[in-house]
C-alpha cells in the first residue's frame, strides 16, 4: 500500500471571542479556575454571518491553496466532525459542491468524536490507495458551542469553534501513516444525544473519569506509534495532540519524555475543539515555520466514543 504525506494546511475559526471573565457572568466559575484546571483562556463561538459551513469552506480553501493543489485534482473528501449543520447533505458534500471539487470521488462525514481527525487520514491513505487522483481533502470542523449546556459549568467552559484542513497526496514508496486507532463504546462518559432520542442535544462527560483515560491513552498511542514504526522520540520532529486539557499534554509529555520544543499548546486561545484540534495546531506550526517539507509528525487524539488514536504524519 502506498502512504499519504500533507501537501498544505488551512484553518479558519470564527471572530467572536468568548474569555473565561464572559463565562463568569453566565455560570458559577472563575477564571482562575478554568485557566488553572484546563489552560483555556478564551475560545471562539460561531455567530451570525460565521457559520460551521463557511469557517469549514474557508480552512479547507486555504488548505488548497497552501498546497497548491486545484479541487479537480482531489481524489476524495472527509470531514471529520460531531456537529455538521445537517446530517443530509454530509458537511463534505457541502465542501464539494462549495468548492467545486469532482462529482466522481467519495465525499462524507466521519464521526470519531476528537479522534476524528485521525481517524479520517487512515481513511483517505486507504481511499486515495484505490483513487486515479493522488490527492485528497481531509477537515476537521466542529460548532460545539452549538450543543453545550450553558446551565453545566463543568462542560460549556472547555469548548470551542474552529475548522482545520489538512490537503494530503498519496505516492508509490511512501511511508503509510501506521495508524493506531481504537474504540471502547461507553454512552455514559462523554455523550451527545442526536435528534428525536428525548434527551436533550447537549454534551455531558464525567471529565475525571475522561481525565483518568486520557492520561493514560496518550502516552499508550505514542509507544504504540513508536512501535509500530520502529521509531523512537528522537526520530519525530514534533508530537501534536488533542487539545483537551492542558494538564492532560503536560502529564503525557512528562510520561514520554517529549521535549519542550516537540510540542505545542494552543488551548488557551481556541478551547477544545475536538474533531478540528489536531487540524488547527498543525496549520499554526506550519504557519510558523516550526513545521514545514520533510518534518516528521507524531499525532495523537482522543475522546468521545470512546475513542483513540495516533498517526505518523510526514509533510511533502
Ligand atoms: O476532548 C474530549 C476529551 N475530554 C477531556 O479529555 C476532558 C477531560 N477532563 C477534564 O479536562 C477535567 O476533568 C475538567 C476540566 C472537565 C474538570 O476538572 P477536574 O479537575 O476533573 O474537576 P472536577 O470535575 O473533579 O471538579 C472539581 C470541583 C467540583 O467541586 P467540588 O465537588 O469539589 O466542590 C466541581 O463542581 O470543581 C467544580 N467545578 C467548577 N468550579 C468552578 C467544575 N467545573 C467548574 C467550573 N468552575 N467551571
Amino acid at each position: 500500500m502506498n502512504g499519504i504525506k500533507i501537501r498544505g494546511t488551512g484553518r479558519s475559526v470564527p471572530g467572536k471571542l468568548v474569555t473565561n471573565q464572559d463565562l463568569e457572568r453566565i455560570v458559577d466559575t472563575s477564571g482562575e479556575w478554568i485557566a488553572s484546571r484546563t489552560g483555556i483562556q478564551t475560545r471562539r463561538h460561531c455567530a451570525g454571518e460565521e457559520t460551521f459551513s463557511s469557517i469549514t469552506a474557508e480552512a479547507a480553501r486555504r488548505a488548497l491553496e497552501d498546497a497548491g493543489v486545484p479541487p479537480d485534482q482531489i481524489g476524495a473528501c472527509i470531514v471529520a466532525t460531531v456537529t455538521p449543520e445537517t446530517l443530509v447533505p454530509s458537511a463534505a458534500c457541502g465542501l464539494q459542491a462549495a468548492l467545486g471539487l469532482p462529482e466522481d470521488i467519495p465525499c462524507f462525514d466521519l464521526n470519531a468524536a476528537c479522534t476524528g481527525f485521525l481517524f479520517a487520514l487512515h481513511t483517505m491513505e486507504c481511499l486515495l490507495n484505490a483513487s486515479p487522483r493522488k490527492f485528497g481533502l481531509v477537515v476537521g470542523a466542529e460548532n460545539l458551542s452549538r450543543v453545550v449546556n450553558w446551565a453545566d459549568r463543568g462542560t460549556c467552559i472547555l469548548f470551542g469553534d474552529g475548522a482545520g484542513a489538512a490537503v494530503v497526496e498519496c505516492r508509490e514508496g511512501w511511508p503509510s501513516v501506521s495508524a493506531v486507532l481504537g474504540c471502547h463504546g461507553n454512552g455514559e462518559l462523554l455523550r451527545l444525544p442526536g435528534p428525536e432520542t428525548g434527551e436533550p442535544s447537549y454534551i455531558s462527560m464525567e471529565g475525571t473519569k475522561v481525565f483518568k483515560f486520557a492520561v493514560e491513552a496518550v502516552p499508550w498511542c505514542v509507544n504504540q506509534v513508536l512501535q509500530k514504526t520502529g521509531r523512537t522520540v528522537e526520530d519525530v520532529d514534533f508530537f501534536v495532540f488533542h487539545q483537551a486539557n492542558a494538564r492532560i499534554i503536560d502529564l503525557a509529555v512528562r510520561k514520554c519524555r517529549i521535549p519542550p520544543e516537540k510540542y505545542y499548546k494552543n488551548i488557551a486561545e481556541y478551547g477544545n475543539t475536538s474533531a478540528a484540534s489536531i487540524p488547527l495546531v498543525l496549520s499554526e506550526l506550519r504557519e510558523q515555520g516550526k513545521i514545514g517539507p520533510g518534518s516528521r509528525l507524531l499525532a495523537v487524539g482522543f475522546g468521545g466514543g470512546l475513542t483513540w488514536g495516533g498517526c505518523l504524519i510526514e509533510f511533502a
